[in-house]
């Protein structure tokens, strides 16, 4: 069989820049070299595109574009998408696009459009799924038009800074605060508040990464994540927990510490909890218009209410990352999950083919 060509794609112009290296590692290794051929293209902090090579990516220091041939896309052509600039030689053509870029410019619709524009099919959700999805805020007017559990909020743009009353925030939401960019991950950004010092320190955090934030109130309750992947067929995994030891699901504790303690499966959980878990956070995924994958991140409180925190429309694949861990504990292995996503973005590209795209009279 002729092996299908993957053009993983990863970097970005993105705080979450370095995760995505770790993550497109991740891949690389795990996926089925008797099915796929990879071509490695990485996006640099400056946004400029390098094919990159094996070396580059498997090495601890990764910088992008390190001894690397930059390259260019090339719209319209039926298969040369790519070329090269140091000699003007096309690339060998793509089947598949797998971008695993978090954050910003990588999981916002950005990066899709320009997939869309190029025809090629491409893994995790489009252009407005994505963007969507990536704001906090467009996410909340979402699940609340479709009735879905989340935190209640107040989202405030930049200059409205001045006018930001502490005393009217905490009469609305409570004093205990979570305050965050609206569109960013990795709880880059994301701080929470018990005070008014640290309030407006909060703000001026969030601040720093977006025009836009969100201030919510605090959900009391298990912080569980649930894998989701499909086009029109949606399926849930089972869920894992995070479990932090002090404080909450900052950065330092996903990436930099051992204080966040993963179980997978959550342990404690009850057949209804877990059914009515899998079953909003596809809910969820439908109303975002969600396609391919995407994790959903969740509450479940003490009176059993499920609460949506976010979704993560490409989430991390890093050794330690949820997503292809849960679907490892539903059954489905980390190479075939990779097949899996590739699969969805080719039946996706050849139903959205079908679509007229000229008038005819
Ligand atoms: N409303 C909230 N109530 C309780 N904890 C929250 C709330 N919002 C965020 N958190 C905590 O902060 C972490 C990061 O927030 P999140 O909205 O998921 O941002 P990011 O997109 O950067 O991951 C969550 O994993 C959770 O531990
Ligand atoms: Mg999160």
């Amino acid at each position: 069989m002729k092996k299908q060509k993957i053009g993983l794609v990863f970097g970005g112009k993105s705080p979450e820049h370095e995760v995505s290296i770790i993550s497109a590692r991740n891949i690389y290794a795990a996926i089925n070299r008797e099915k796929f051929e990879v071509t490695l293209i990485g996006i640099a902090q400056d946004g400029k595109w390098y094919l990159e090579s094996e070396e580059n990516l498997l090495d601890k220091h990764c910088v992008i574009g390190t001894n690397a041939v930059q390259i260019a896309v090339v719209f319209g052509n039926e298969h040369q998408k790519f070329i090269r600039l140091d000699n003007a030689t096309y690339l060998e053509n793509m089947d598949v696009i797998f971008p695993i870029t978090h954050g910003p410019n990588g999981e916002d619709g950005t990066l899709q459009g320009i997939f869309l524009q190029l025809d090629i099919p491409f893994v995790g959700p489009s252009v407005l799924g994505s963007a969507v999805a990536m704001d906090k805020d467009f996410t909340k007017r979402i699940l609340r038009d479709a009735g879905i559990g989340h935190a209640e909020g107040i989202t405030f743009h930049k200059h409205q800074l001045p006018s930001i009353s502490y005393d009217a925030v905490v009469r609305q939401l409570g004093d205990i605060l979570f305050i965050k960019p609206c569109n960013m991950g990795s709880s880059v950004g994301v701080s929470r508040a018990t005070n008014e010092t640290e309030f407006h320190t909060a703000l001026q955090e969030a601040f720093k990464f977006d025009t836009k934030i969100l201030i919510e109130k605090a959900v009391i309750g298990r912080e569980l994540e649930c894998a989701v992947l499909g086009n029109e067929r949606i399926e849930a995994s089972t869920v894992g927990e995070i479990v932090m030891e002090k404080g909450f699901y900052d950065f330092e504790n996903k990436y930099v510490n051992d204080n966040a303690k993963i179980t997978i499966p959550a342990t404690n959980i009850t057949d209804n909890q877990l059914a009515k878990i899998q079953d909003t956070a596809r809910k969820a995924y439908f109303a975002l218009g969600l396609e391919g994958l995407s994790r959903i991140d969740v509450f479940l409180t003490e009176a059993d209410e499920v609460i949506i925190n976010e979704p993560n429309t490409l989430p991390g694949f890093t050794s330690i990352s949820m997503y292809p861990k849960l679907w490892e504990a539903s059954g489905l292995n980390y190479s075939d999950l990779i097949s899996k996503l590739i699969q969805l973005a080719i039946e996706r590209h050849q139903r959205d083919s079908q679509l007229q795209r000229v008038r005819i009279s």
